[in-house]
């Protein structure tokens, strides 16, 4: 199968960037992000997308960008934080090395509770946060193949337990 050699999902803030960055340097290979993909290909940050023109429109973006960075990319993909809401963005990665990075909400508001610039969060964080993992929790564990929980883990810790979770060695 060709494709992405793991491709990472989880709440914003997890780690997604750092550990997928970290992952692509072990494994030799190149990250890509799909957050990144879309604010380069509309010209505009993701919170403009979400206020222009809603949420809806911003989810039809994810999964044309999820759909060509797994025909394209061959390394390491991280998504969105809420890719996995999409039915058909799920669908397409039904047959992915999918890696869900977990975090606890108080971690989560820890990590990301001040950061305007997350759009879904700028309005009481720790209710927002409880409210988002209980929706999202199942999406995530449903679409992964393995779980890698992040809580009071370095970023290096966090790859290490990606790459023995998979039982792939560092090359
Ligand atoms: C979102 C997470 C963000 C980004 C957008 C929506 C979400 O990605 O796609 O703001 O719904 O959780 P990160 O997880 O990379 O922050």
């Amino acid at each position: 199968m060709t494709g992405p050699r793991i491709v990472l999902v989880g709440p914003m803030g997890v780690g997604k960037t750092t550990v997928g960055e970290l992952l692509a340097e072990r494994l030799g290979t190149t990250f890509r992000d799909t957050d990144a993909d879309i604010v380069a290909a509309e010209g505009r940050e993701i919170a403009e997308i979400f206020v222009d023109d809603g949420e809806p429109h911003f989810r039809e973006l994810e999964r044309q960008a999820v759909r060509a960075a797994l025909a394209e990319h061959p390394g390491v993909l991280a998504l969105g934080g809420g890719a996995v809401l999409d039915a058909g963005t799920r669908e397409l990665l039904a047959e992915q090395t999918v890696v869900y990075l977990s975090m606890d909400v108080e971690e989560a508001v820890k990590r990301t509770g001040l950061n305007a610039a997350r759009p879904l969060l700028a309005v009481n964080p720790r209710k927002q946060w409880r409210e988002l993992m209980e929706a999202r929790r199942h999406l995530y564990t449903d679409t992964a193949r393995v779980v890698v929980a992040t809580d009071g883990r370095t970023p290096e810790e966090v790859a290490d337990a990606v790459l023995d979770a998979l039982e792939w060695k560092e090359a």
